[in-house]
């Protein structure tokens, strides 16, 4: 098919969702696939493969002359529904979650209503504003995050009472709302959902993310975290992983591959987050999980395409 792959984007995400394009538009050259790379810039100008400005209207006609656009995209303006949003308004066929579950997903306050709807146990947290941020004691260790953000940007670990302030504002300065949640105390688990056009629900091997301290910015890219794959599992903690991801998968509604993100306590599941466009490279996690239950990296990408097409 003729595809259009589209990398980077208007956000702090934008060099690793460059990274997850190149490789997916490798990957599906190499399979036989006709490839048609767009990137969005930092400033949001849509770019041709020779890095031609197209402006928004020409980047559409530039789609609409492909089979199916592949949103390689991480982050807000990209993996929150804004994107899928152009494709649905401009009749493109696409791969990956639509609006609604792109948008809920990316809002990691409403992630976590949904989850606890739905019997999925998340971190005890509250929600802040810079309008109630500064009356907001600290009494236990807590995580701070921006509600909207990815490959935990303006994420911190507060351990005393000191570094909350800091770490408030940091968050802040990436997002109006900010998520306080619990140190939660477990392995980092993340599994993969696969939607099929026949309703079925691919879950490949889980992945462990084996990391000392926080799983952070610099950890996620710097080549020192260290990814178990198959995390080993007993029975029981694998089918309440797949079934917890399942369950959250469906709740939010998404399509195509989802990667959910847990914490395995001693009580059971406890989601951190879910990722509607996962990083996407071949060494990412996604991808080394269909690795690990015999799909390659190619004929993962082969297959979401070919499901949108279905
Ligand atoms: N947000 C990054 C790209 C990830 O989930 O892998
Ligand atoms: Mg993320």
């Amino acid at each position: 098919a003729r595809v259009a792959v589209v990398g980077g984007g208007q956000n702090c995400e934008h060099d690793v969702s460059l990274a997850s394009a190149a490789a997916a538009v490798a990957a599906l050259r190499t399979v036989g696939h006709e490839v048609v790379a767009l990137t969005i810039d930092r400033d949001g100008e849509w770019r041709d493969a020779q890095d031609r400005p197209l402006g928004l209207a020409g980047a559409v006609q530039v789609l609409g002359t492909c089979d199916v656009v592949v949103p390689a995209l991480h982050g807000p303006r990209g993996e929150d529904g804004t994107v899928a949003a152009l494709c649905e308004l401009a009749g493109l066929p696409y791969v990956g979650s639509g609006v609604g579950a792109g948008a809920l997903a990316m809002d990691k306050w409403v992630t976590k209503l949904v989850a606890e709807a739905v019997g999925v146990a998340t971190a005890p947290g509250v929600l802040l504003t810079a309008a109630t941020a500064a009356d907001h004691a600290w009494t236990h260790p807590v995580v701070v995050k921006p509600v909207a953000a990815g490959s935990s940007h303006g994420v911190s670990l507060v351990r005393t009472p000191d570094e909350l302030a800091p770490a408030l504002a940091a968050a802040l300065a990436l997002d109006d709302r900010v998520l306080v949640e619990d140190v939660v105390v477990g392995r980092e688990v993340d599994v993969a959902v696969l939607g099929r056009p026949d309703g079925s629900r691919v879950v490949p091997p889980a992945l462990e993310v084996v990391v000392d301290g926080l799983f952070d910015l610099g950890t996620k890219y710097d080549g020192t975290a260290c990814f178990r794959v198959p995390a080993p599992l007993t029975d029981a903690e694998r089918d309440a992983l797949r079934t917890a991801a399942v369950t959250v998968y469906d709740a939010l509604g998404c399509a195509g591959v989802a990667r959910v993100d847990f914490f395995l306590t001693a009580d059971g599941p406890v989601l951190n987050e879910v990722n509607t466009m996962p990083g996407f490279t071949e060494h990412s996690q996604v991808p080394r999980m269909f690795a690990a239950g015999g799909t390659s990296y190619p004929e993962l990408l082969d297959l979401l395409v070919r499901d949108v097409l279905a």
